[in-house]
């Protein structure tokens, strides 16, 4: 008997969830370590806090968990949008649980006011590319996944200095009063980065809208850090972002890399990463590696990141597809 139900992902057992990602991972990705349980964990508490409330359904069979939809709900002109991500257990696909679950989350998406759900890391030739093509979705943009393995580069590539003009600042969490705002306009230069027909839409960024994001950071206990570029009359002109999350002491998130046009190619962008680089392993003993994605044709991005170590683990499409009709 196939249970689906909305459940409250904070007070999920772990150990289910860990043996579900555990199974799916060993099937979907032989060649890379499985999560651990701490990753699950870190998951189910603190998901991306920049894409907004976090619903999980459960799919159980016999009281069996057998797979899980996972979606968030994105604001700041994202009201639109749901991302989604199912995961059935290897030994309990092509059963119909992926399709139920999809169907489930779809009426509750959609009654929240949704209208279009979103779907990314699907590998070309993967069962998750068959079951988003069965369910009519398409191809809205292609990324890369890449990590950087932080004992396996000389330190000495990230000695790169800001040119001439411009100084780095840096934070931990609260950006300060003298930059909050040059910083968020600074933001919006993310929105030149190729999205494809991501039904993403860079939120407008406002100091009110930072600070918000901010003390979320700060309650779901993630560590933001921020290294900026300042230009010469004290102007936020390149951000770079970094998260940390205590229940993941090895892994750090590159997020958001962003030039305002007028700087550009310059060196900006890789000054910035390096200084985050020589800035988490000169206070985190503890990191092993970072991963971050990048937009295909976001080839300028790719380059900075290999030219700092980072090395291409896989290509992935983002989906998406309208609520309606599913
Ligand atoms: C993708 C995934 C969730 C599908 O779950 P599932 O319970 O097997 O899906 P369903 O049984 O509902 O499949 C529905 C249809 O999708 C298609 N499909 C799903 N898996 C397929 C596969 N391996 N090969 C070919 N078609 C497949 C079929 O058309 C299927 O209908 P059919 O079985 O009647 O032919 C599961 O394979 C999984 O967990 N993959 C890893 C995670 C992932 O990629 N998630 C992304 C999707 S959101």
């Amino acid at each position: 008997m196939l249970d689906v139900r909305l459940v409250d992902g904070r007070r999920a057992d772990v150990d289910e969830y860990h043996e579900l990602q555990r199974a799916a991972s060993l099937v979907d990705y032989p060649h890379s370590p499985p999560p651990t349980r701490e990753a699950v964990l870190a998951r189910l508490r603190d998901p991306d806090v920049d894409l907004g409330e976090h619903l999980l359904w459960t799919a159980r069979v016999a009281g069996r968990l057998a797979g899980c939809l996972s979606a968030q709900l994105p604001v700041d002109g994202n009201e639109h949008l749901a991302f989604a991500r199912i995961v059935v257990h290897p030994s309990d696909r092509r059963q119909g649980i992926g399709s139920r679950l999809l169907r489930a989350g779809a009426v509750a998406l959609r009654d929240r006011g949704r209208t279009v759900v979103e779907v990314s890391q699907i590998e070309s030739n993967s069962p998750g590319a068959r079951f988003v093509a069965a369910q009519g979705f398409r191809t809205v943009n292609t990324s890369v996944l890449q990590t950087l393995e932080l004992s396996e580069v000389d330190p000495a590539i990230w000695d790169v200095e800001p040119p001439a003009g411009y100084r780095l600042e840096r934070w931990i969490g609260r950006a300060p009063e003298t930059l909050v705002e040059s910083y968020a306009r600074a933001r919006h230069a993310i929105g030149d980065a190729p999205p494809g027909q991501s039904a993403f839409r860079v939120p407008s960024w406002t100091v009110e809208r930072i600070r918000r994001v901010e003390a979320s950071y700060r309650q779901h206990g993630v560590e933001r850090r921020v290294v900026v570029a300042v230009s010469d009359p004290g102007e936020v002109v390149g951000v770079t972002e970094l998260d940390l999350q205590p229940l993941r002491p090895e892994l750090a998130a590159q997020r958001d890399t962003a030039v305002l046009a007028a700087h550009r190619g310059r060196g900006l962008g890789q000054a910035m990463k390096a200084a985050m680089l020589r800035w988490i392993t000169a206070d985190k003993a503890g990191l092993r590696r970072v991963w971050t994605s990048t937009a295909v044709a976001n080839q300028y991005m790719a380059d900075v990141n290999h030219r700092l170590g980072f090395a291409t683990v896989r290509r992935y499409s983002v989906v998406n597809r309208e609520l309606a009709g599913l």
